[in-house]
């Protein structure tokens, strides 16, 4: 049994966008959490009491500082903790399929420093069985006995990062274990924090789930983005559309087009059951399917750029072009999969001068396939003037809308800021 007394000390593994809020919410009831992460100038700046996040803000990890809150690069320190917790990256390697690098990574780094006694939680997303598969048996190699002496979990993180309605503490959390043993003692530690803790019967069933909802998304937006092509060309307005489908007061979810999927989740986790699915003989046609149309749309928003600027005698060639919003979603600054960068290199490739603007991205950061020069553009009624096209593809808060219609030349809207029809308006 495991007992969760006021001195547990919890250990978090990836101090990124999941890890570091998941570390703070055990600070805010008291549980000192020691945090690991390979990236030096994080676990710098979480002793320095700054964050480097910015929806998450300096004070909060000042608080969560002084509330008992340090972290390490050095692993040996695992046996310091009661839990450890593992929140690192799960990509798709070159040929799109799951990488796990980094869960394995982690895992052998633990390995020489793991005791008895100690609770293992897996929550990077991931295909159905890496518990099972990848962690038990190695963890068994050390002599212990998953259950007895040590006891795993999966418990997938469920952030919407930006998102003000909902915190760690107020998103149901699903918990599966290798044993009975193993679940309550993940019940237990969760209940600490999360206002509600849904049990299921594995860890098998709880990696599935997550997929299953990151699934339902990727789908979802794949179908609503065929409808926006659709309605594009059938002169309907696809905004108008989904407002009025979604008054239907059961049996309808509004999902909103874009110009492609972003984020580390989205477009990258289905193809994690779609690898796993292989080994059973099985193809993920729905995944597949969204995953090209997802992928085909900042393709299909160059080429609406394209006959925008020929509709106005000009080539995309030599063209002034303003991005605005390079972020994958609103309110938040994680670039990863943005679809507003494959739109940049999409410009750039066919000739344009291309700039941006994003609040949330002042300097445009080191990716590993993309490379632009570039400052955030101060957004002034000249400024935005200048440009022969402005292209919204990140519907960021803090930008001003009234004034940028008021001086734009042309925008290409791609996330229906604008409702109504206006001749320097194309909706993409
Ligand atoms: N970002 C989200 O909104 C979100 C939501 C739900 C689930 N997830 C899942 O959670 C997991 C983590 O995602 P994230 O967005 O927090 O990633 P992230 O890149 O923001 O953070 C991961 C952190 O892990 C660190 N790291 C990498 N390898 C390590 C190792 N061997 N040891 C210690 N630290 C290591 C990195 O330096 C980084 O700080 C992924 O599996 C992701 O799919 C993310």
């Amino acid at each position: 049994m495991l007992v969760i007394a006021n001195t547990f000390r919890v250990g978090i593994i990836g101090l990124g966008y999941v890890g570091l809020p998941l570390a703070l919410r055990f600070t805010e009831v008291g549980m000192p959490v020691l945090g690991f992460d390979i990236d030096e100038e994080k676990v710098r700046a979480i002793d320095q009491g700054r964050s480097y996040i910015k929806h998450i803000g300096d004070a909060a990890v000042e608080r969560g500082r002084q509330h008992g809150m340090s972290a390490t690069a050095d692993f040996s320190r695992a046996a310091e903790v009661d839990a450890l917790i593992i929140c690192v990256p799960t990509p798709l390697d070159q040929y799109r399929e799951p990488d796990l690098r980094f869960v394995i990574g982690t895992i052998e780094a633990l390995l020489p420093h793991i005791r008895r006694g100690q609770l293992i939680s897996l929550e990077s997303t991931t295909y159905p069985g890496t518990t099972e598969e990848e962690l038990k048996p190695r963890i068994e190699s050390r002599g212990f006995k998953v259950g007895e002496d040590v006891f795993l979990v999966f418990s997938p993180e469920r952030e919407d990062p930006g998102n003000p309605k909902f915190t760690t503490q107020t998103i149901p959390k699903i918990v599966g274990g290798c044993t009975p043993a193993c679940l309550s003692a993940g019940i237990a530690l969760y209940r600490k924090v999360i206002d509600t803790v849904v049990p299921v019967s594995s860890t098998q069933a709880a990696e599935m789930t997550k997929l299953l909802e990151n699934i339902h998304r990727a789908v979802n937006i794949g179908l609503v983005n065929e409808m926006k092509i659709i309605a594009d060309r059938m002169g309907i307005d696809i905004y108008e559309v989904i407002r009025a489908a979604a008054t239907k007061p059961f049996g309808f979810v509004p999902y909103y087009p874009g110009p492609g999927l972003g984020g580390h989740c989205i477009p990258v986790d289905p193809f994690y059951l779609t690898w796993k699915a292989r080994a059973y003989g099985l193809n993920t046609r729905f995944i597949e399917l969204a995953g090209q149309i997802n992928s085909d749309m900042p393709q299909w928003v160059m080429q609406k750029i394209t006959e925008a600027l020929n509709h106005r005698e000009r080539s995309v060639k030599g063209s002034k072009a303003l991005v605005l919003g390079i972020a994958y979603k609103k309110n938040v600054d994680d670039m990863r999969e943005s679809p507003a960068v494959a739109l940049m290199e999409l410009l750039r490739t066919k000739g344009a001068v291309v700039s941006y603007a994003d609040p949330w991205v002042p300097i445009f950061p080191k990716m590993r396939e993309h490379h632009f020069d570039l400052a955030s553009v101060e957004l002034t009624p000249e400024s935005v003037a200048s440009y022969d096209v402005v292209l919204i593809a990140t519907n960021h808060d803090a930008f001003d809308y009234p004034m940028i219609q008021t001086y734009a030349k042309l925008i290409v809207d791609t996330r229906g800021v604008y409702l109504d029809p206006a001749p320097n308006v194309v909706r993409a």
